[in-house]
C-alpha cells in the first residue's frame, strides 16, 4: 500500500477552482487563457523503433477545470502508450473525469473501445477533440456525474476505468468513491488511477477510498522517478471484495 507523505502539504483553499498556474509543467501550453490547439506525441511501445502515437487537442479553460490537459493525464497517457497497443486493442475502456479527453482518446488511438465521461459543459470539448483525432467510431462521449447513477450507454462489462487529476474539491470525494464501486460492479475492471497530490485535503479521499479499495504504485512505468518528483502517482486499485457505498 503506498502512502501518502504530508511533508509538502497545501491547505485546501475552499474552491472548486484549480489554479491552471499552479505547477503545470508536464503540459507548458496549458498555462494559457485563450483557447489553443496543442499536439501530444508519446512513444508507441518501448522499442523506439515502433514509433510514436499523436493526439491533437483544443484546450479551452472557459467550460471548467477540465478544459485544459492536467499533468496527471498526461502521465497516464504516457503510460498507456507506452504499454503498446496490445495491452488494449479491443477493450472496453471508461474513462472519469475526461476533461479534454486526453487519456481515452490515446486508449482508443491503441484500439480500445471507450467512453470519455464528464459533466455536461466539458462534453462539446470532448465531442470536438474526438473528431479531431478521426475516433468518432471508437470513442463515446457520455455525460457521467460521480454518485449518480451509471448512465446508459456504458457496457455492461468494462475492462478498464482509467481518471487522472480527479481528487481536488472535497465535497466529490464521496462521489468519486461511489462511482468507483458502482464501475467494479461492470465486470471487475482494472483501475488506473493517476494522481497529483496538492492539498492536505487530498488524503481524506483516500481515507474513503480505503474502505472499498486498496493501491499499489504501478510498478513497471520508466517515468516513475521523473514524475513522483512533481507529487505525481500511478496507482492501480483493487476492490476489497463485495459492498458498496
Ligand atoms: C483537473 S480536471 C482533470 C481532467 C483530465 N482528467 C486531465 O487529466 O487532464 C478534473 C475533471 O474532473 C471533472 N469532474 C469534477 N467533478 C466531477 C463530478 N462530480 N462528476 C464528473 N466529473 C467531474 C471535471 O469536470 C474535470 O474535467
Amino acid at each position: 500500500m503506498s502512502s501518502l507523505s504530508d511533508s509538502d502539504d497545501v491547505e485546501y483553499n475552499g474552491s472548486e477552482t484549480l489554479d491552471p498556474f499552479q505547477k503545470v509543467n508536464v503540459v507548458e501550453e496549458n498555462t494559457r487563457r485563450e483557447p489553443i490547439s496543442i499536439e501530444l506525441t508519446y512513444p508507441l511501445g518501448a522499442d523506439p523503433t515502433t514509433g510514436n502515437i499523436t493526439v491533437r487537442l483544443q484546450t479551452d479553460p472557459s467550460p471548467g477545470c477540465g478544459g485544459i490537459a492536467w499533468p496527471a493525464g498526461e502521465v497516464l497517457a504516457k503510460y498507456l502508450a507506452g504499454k503498446g497497443p496490445d495491452n488494449l486493442n479491443g477493450k472496453a475502456i471508461v474513462e472519469l473525469g475526461s476533461g479534454t479527453g486526453l487519456v481515452g482518446l490515446v486508449a482508443a488511438l491503441l484500439g480500445a473501445r471507450v467512453y470519455i465521461t464528464d459533466q455536461l459543459p466539458l462534453l462539446p470539448a470532448m465531442e470536438k477533440n474526438t473528431d479531431l483525432n478521426g475516433l468518432q467510431n471508437r470513442v463515446n462521449v457520455v455525460e457521467y456525474n460521480w454518485g449518480g447513477d451509471i448512465p446508459d450507454g456504458l457496457p455492461d462489462r468494462i475492462d478498464y476505468v482509467l481518471a487522472a487529476d480527479c481528487v481536488y474539491f472535497e465535497p466529490a470525494f464521496p462521489l468519486l468513491v461511489k462511482t468507483l464501486c458502482d464501475l467494479n460492479g461492470r465486470g471487475q475492471p482494472e483501475f488506473f488511477f493517476c494522481y497529483k497530490k496538492r492539498r492536505k485535503a487530498d488524503k481524506r479521499f483516500f481515507a474513503q477510498l480505503k474502505k472499498y479499495f486498496t493501491w499499489q504504485q504501478v510498478g513497471d512505468d520508466p517515468d516513475f522517478q521523473v514524475y513522483s518528483r512533481d507529487s505525481i502517482s500511478l496507482f492501480r486499485l483493487v476492490f476489497k471484495g463485495k459492498g458498496g457505498v
